[in-house]
């Protein structure tokens, strides 16, 4: 594949006059390979280096944006001319419905507004008794386990949806958890293969591998939650768990997508299912990464721990900085929502450049955290580097995107983290099991190829 050469935006422009060295790509024999493989694996090279590089893929000009200023001014001064890819929202839609993660313009305003009170930090704080309880669950299991190797991810994947379910809907005997995680799981693996049929254009009713499962698994999951919402209703029960907010929250502004009244049921149901997918999968998978990176990492561990000791039982996220530090870095090397893509509704300049409109822009969000230019040892896991007092370009950072749609969960998930790991790093020691950590495969998200195995062996009692 041949791609700008480019070193900087002034040089993309002046290379674009004829003859000149730049030269936009077109698709190579093996990239549809390489993007149902790995995605990442598609990326030009000059992603980790360059500030912006275009390409041609499947007839479309896509622009990587790679420079924190350039990302600044197309997230946040030109919000209003970029939206989500017509791809993503075909692929999620038929789980999601057009909740605030597949939705655009007003629709998903008047969402957004409704649902960021929901995740303020003092109700984030409310929820953290259930979580410490969810990890309990956890670490129970593995006492009654002993030692021997488990796959980590899979057991965050558990943990992080005990979490999750524990936060949004306790107590509610009509729901089968075990049955709605199989049906979660059985949609997201189907959503690779969505995202190419979407972008190859092919009609919504071709079918593609387990898009029969795919489509059970959805109408299962929303049927689940629409008959919840519905009893809810009936018996004027809130609660005061995720949906319970969610059911009693109000647009501030009011507005035909949410109304003065709160959420209609679908809507509830759109954004339920939200926060459960965005939420499980992509919190399981930083903390996976994070204990196969302590695993390798003794004296960060040992740092770490010391820290949880001195903070007692049960303690509040903000008393564990380092435990923050340690999170945000795993999530550098390997954040879990690997690459925000946008599509240009109308033209977008990106300093000397005009991207015209229908073009695709991609925010690779794994290349600029190993980026060259913005990293000193960018391949080294040093938590250090998140320190208090070093300074960082904001935009050069985004586990959880950045602008207007940054993720609304932030906080939420940080708090998950740091507990999950101030109840299980106490109690068990993580050993690798092979020198070489898991590749990296982009399946929406980033995972750990042949899941985290990693040796776990309980130290033996902890007074808590
Ligand atoms: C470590 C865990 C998490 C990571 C790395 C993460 C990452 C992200 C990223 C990168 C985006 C922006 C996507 C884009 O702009 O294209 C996003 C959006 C979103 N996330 Fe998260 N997320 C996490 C946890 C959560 C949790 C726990 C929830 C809810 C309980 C959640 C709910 C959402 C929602 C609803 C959006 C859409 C926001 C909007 O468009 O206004 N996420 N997340």
């Amino acid at each position: 594949m041949q791609i700008s050469d480019t070193t900087g935006i002034d040089d993309l422009k002046a290379s674009r006059e004829p003859g000149s060295r730049f030269a936009a790509a077109t698709a190579c024999p093996g990239l549809l390979r390489k993007i149902v493989r790995n995605l990442i694996e598609s990326w030009p090279d000059e992603v980790y280096d360059r500030r912006l590089v275009e390409v041609s893929r499947i007839g479309r000009r896509t622009f990587f944006v790679c420079d924190p200023a350039l990302i600044r001014s197309l997230l946040v001064d030109q919000s209003g001319s970029i939206a989500r890819e017509d791809f993503m929202i075909a692929a999620l839609s038929p789980l999601l419905g057009r909740g605030i993660l597949t939705s655009d313009g007003a629709r998903w305003k008047a969402q957004r507004r409704t649902a960021a009170p929901i995740f303020r930090p003092d109700a984030i704080a409310a929820f953290v008794p259930a979580m410490h309880n969810a990890v309990e669950r956890t670490a129970v299991r593995w006492s009654s386990r002993g030692e021997g190797p488990v796959d980590v991810l899979d057991e965050m994947m558990r943990t992080t949806f005990d979490i999750i379910g524990a936060t949004t809907l306790p107590d509610e005997p009509s729901l089968d958890v075990a049955e709605f995680g199989r049906s979660l799981s059985t949609y997201l693996d189907s959503v690779g293969w969505k995202i190419l049929m979407s972008m190859l254009k092919a009609p919504r009713w071709v079918p593609h591998p387990g898009s029969i499962r795919a489509a059970r698994a959805a109408r299962r999951l929303r049927g689940s939650i629409a008959g919840i919402v519905a009893g809810r209703r009936a018996e004027g029960r809130f609660g005061r768990d995720l949906l319970g907010l969610m059911m009693q929250a109000s647009d501030p502004e009011g507005g035909p997508h949410s109304g003065s009244t709160g959420m209609s049921d679908e809507a509830l149901a759109d954004n339920l299912l939200t926060f459960v997918a965005a939420g499980h999968e992509t919190t399981a998978l930083a903390m996976a990464w994070t204990f196969r990176l302590l695993a390798e990492h003794p004296r960060v561990e040992m740092r770490l721990r010391a820290e949880i000791a001195a903070a007692g039982a049960r303690p509040a996220p903000d008393d564990l900085p380092y435990a923050r530090q340690v999170v945000m870095e795993a999530m550098r090397l390997y954040p879990p929502a690997p690459v925000m893509v946008r599509q240009a509704i109308s033209d977008v300049r990106l300093g000397a450049i005009t991207i015209p409109a229908g073009s695709s822009l991609h925010v690779p969000i794994y290349a600029i955290h190993r980026h060259r230019a913005l990293w000193a040892s960018p391949e080294t896991f040093d938590p250090d580097r998140f320190a208090p007092g070093i300074q960082r370009d904001r935009y050069s950072y985004l586990p959880f995107g950045a602008g207007p749609q940054v993720c609304v969960g932030m906080g939420f998930a940080m708090a998950e983290c740091i507990v999950i790991l101030a109840g299980l790093l106490p109690r068990f020691r993580f050993e690798t099991l092979s020198p070489s950590r898991p590749e990296a495969r982009f399946k929406v998200t980033l995972r750990p190829h042949g899941g985290m195995p990693l040796k776990l062996s309980p130290r033996g009692a902890v007074v808590r």
